[in-house]
């Protein structure tokens, strides 16, 4: 299979429809960014990585993080995980707080804010939100052999300057007891989470993993274990794009994780990772030319797991 020729193809499919979609503005700081842009980057079996248009350029990965994150804590504390969040689509926003109530402070997933919030709170020891921002950085740096990778700090800034509605999913969580860690303490290493600055290609390659079964097929480290990675892949399959989830199944068929910034990260088990990056987004926050294009991917390489 040619990737380079489908990623040509791909890009000349989405090409009228550049800029489509809203740019994010909720954080200040992501509102400036060109809705022109478009890159694209398959990482595969060997470690090359087939990309097109800006997929070298970095971009603000947002919530494309909670799938790092919530690795990360299934290896630290395994299915203990499951008491504190669920495992179930919300079918509601990514920053809702309507379900919280009434399941009593437990988050629908980690994939959305509040269970994500839940999945950092796990991962602090100490009080220290620093030390767990290093981690995870580090992590990124390992899988993606890339040192160069680093965390948009004025991303981080704005978003914290303008995060009152994180702050109230995790004081809400908190009266329930389902935070060990205080609020400003876990949201100041979730707000870098989501300011990790990563380009397609750095991406795709730090997910690989996820397409070899949990262990990078380059390094041969064993990264999550095989059962583990095919829960991170079934949770992203159901949960990874919020009340749009469904639509992007039936259009992909391909477990996939959408941030704010535009990225989407989508996993075909045994082939490889893709990346796309395109910062027009829907309602639900999943970039509309994006969706697109790994809409023209998936029926060129057939990659969709559903045939
Ligand atoms: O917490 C937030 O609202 C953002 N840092 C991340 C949201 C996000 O990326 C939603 N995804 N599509």
């Amino acid at each position: 299979m040619d990737l380079d020729k489908i990623l040509e193809a791909v890009a000349e499919f989405v090409e009228p429809h550049r800029g489509k979609g809203k740019v994010a503005d909720y954080i200040p700081a992501l509102a400036s960014v060109d809705p022109n842009k478009f890159g694209m980057a398959v990482a595969t079996r060997d470690g090359t990585c087939h990309k097109i248009g800006d997929a070298d350029e970095c971009f603000s990965i947002q919530s494309i993080s909670k799938v790092f994150t919530f690795s990360l804590a299934l290896q630290k504390v395994g299915d203990t995980l499951w008491e504190r969040v669920g495992r179930e689509p919300s079918g509601s926003a990514f920053n809702s707080i309507v379900q919280l109530e009434h399941e009593r402070g437990i988050p629908r997933n980690p994939l959305i804010n509040a269970g994500a919030i839940v999945v950092t709170d796990h991962l602090i020891d100490n009080g220290d939100a620093d030390a767990t921002t290093e981690m995870l950085l580090g992590v990124l740096r390992d899988h993606a052999e890339d040192e160069s990778i680093a965390i948009d700090m004025e991303v981080a800034r704005s978003e914290s300057e303008t995060g009152a509605r994180n702050r109230s999913l995790a004081h809400f969580m908190a009266s329930f007891g389902n935070l060990d860690n205080d609020v400003e303490t876990i949201l100041s290493a979730y707000f870098r989470h989501c300011a990790l600055a990563l380009s397609c290609s750095q991406l795709a390659r730090a997910a690989l993993f996820l397409a070899f079964d949990g262990k990078d097929p380059v390094t041969r480290e064993r990264i999550v274990t095989p059962q583990r990675c095919r829960r991170i892949n079934a949770v992203m399959m159901t949960c990874g794009h919020y009340d749009n989830s469904g639509d992007f199944a039936f259009r992909i068929g391909l477990p996939g994780k959408s941030g704010v910034g535009g990225g989407v990260l989508v996993i075909a088990p045994g082939e490889g990772a893709i990346a796309v990056w395109s910062p027009g987004l829907n309602e639900a926050g999943t970039s509309t030319v994006g969706a697109l294009a790994l809409e023209a991917l998936v029926e060129q390489t057939g990659w969709s797991v559903f045939g």
